[in-house]
């Protein structure tokens, strides 16, 4: 039993670990995973840690009929002092909230969820690796299990947290990325969900993504769904722009997703000095800037990238090489103060790790 009653059983024979400077990301799952039900009568009740297992559920279950689901993304780092460290859980479990708000799915306490969190993580902390750039991906997600095929919100759920020791999402590491602007498709407009984390954005940027590599890009960025000339974010990150010495990254207008990471770097940039402004941005005005030597650097953020420079951006036939396809000044700042918070090696003046 843990402080919260969640019950545990643990797995007979446990897996061989991957080596750590063998990882990529999302492949290789820990021994155990937790697993927390609702019922719209009961509440959110019987937490348990179990061996991690495939669930079985019933074939009317909502989820597979309408996709009523939400999902995080975190990570816990081994610091160099041996402690375990969160990286802003607690803003991860607001977005949690807000997801499930829009997607008519039951709040869950933020204790309970964060103390579920720590409490896997607690478990499985021999599976937390130690190369540099490594750490263990938790994955937090809902779905409707009740088995009904009628469309209305579900009344029952699963809360299921799994955890992935994981190393750069990008093959290219934390080299500069090649992105092409999307310009058939849209990911989200104002009013829908592309401010929630949700399962249908991301089934629905496939087809572009699918594109996008098959031109040899890493990821499209996605534009506004009504004139599509504005930008939004990558889908996998947000993004920034340096030009004339301001950083610039789109505002939060209800079809970007509010990044933990983009919240930080906003953060530490205003706290550096540095002009930071959320706006709107055409892709226009990254053109002519690029056309007049203005750009000077491009970067996405986000948990699982982390800080990924740009060096190529294509608009349908105009390739922008940005920085000379090198990693630039701000960008290597970034990625440096937040890893070195993230891993311990760096004092956490913002109050942004939570140790376990
Ligand atoms: C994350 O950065 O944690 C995400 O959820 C993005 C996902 C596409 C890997």
């Amino acid at each position: 039993m843990s402080q919260f009653n969640f019950t545990v059983s643990e797995v007979m024979t446990k897996k061989p670990k991957p080596l750590s400077d063998q990882l990529t990301f999302g492949k290789y799952f820990t021994d155990h995973m937790f697993v927390m039900e609702y019922h719209h009568q009961k509440g959110w009740y019987d937490g348990q840690i179990i061996p991690y297992q495939p669930i079985t559920l019933d074939p009317a279950s909502m989820i597979f009929h309408y996709g009523q689901t939400v999902f995080e993304g975190l990570k816990a780092y081994a610091a160099a002092d041996g402690e375990i460290q969160l990286f802003r859980p607690d803003e991860n479990i607001k977005r949690l909230n807000r997801s499930n708000e829009r997607m008519c799915i039951p709040q869950i306490d933020p204790e309970l969820a964060l103390g579920a969190i720590k409490e896997l993580v607690k478990f499985e902390k021999d599976w937390i690796p130690n190369a540099e750039g490594t750490s263990l991906y938790i994955r937090p997600f809902i779905i409707a299990t009740e088995p009904f095929l009628g469309i209305a919100p579900a009344k029952q759920y699963k809360f299921i947290i799994i955890l992935s020791p994981v190393g750069s999402y990008y093959k290219e590491g934390i080299n500069p990325i090649k992105i092409a602007v999307e310009s058939e498709y849209i990911r989200a407009i104002k009013g829908g969900t592309g401010e929630v984390k949700t399962a249908g954005n991301y089934a629905g940027s496939l087809i572009a993504q699918e594109k996008a590599e098959q031109n040899g890009f890493s990821q499209v960025l996605w534009l506004d769904g009504y004139e599509k000339k504005y930008i939004e974010e990558v889908g996998s990150m947000n993004v920034f722009f340096k030009i004339d010495g301001e950083v610039i990254t789109p505002a939060l207008n209800g079809s970007i997703l509010a990044g933990v990471t983009r919240k930080s770097v906003i953060q530490l940039l205003k706290h550096w000095n540095i002009p930071v402004t959320e706006r709107r941005i055409s892709v226009e005005e990254i053109e002519i800037a690029h056309q007049e030597g203005r750009l000077e650097e491009a970067f996405g953020a986000g948990t699982a990238a982390v800080i990924s420079p740009i060096g190529e951006l294509s608009c349908n036939d105009n390739k922008l090489v940005i920085n000379d396809h090198q990693t630039g000044e701000i960008s290597k700042r970034l990625y440096d103060t937040i890893t070195g918070i993230q891993y311990g090696n760096l004092e956490d003046t913002f109050g942004w790790i939570d140790k376990i």
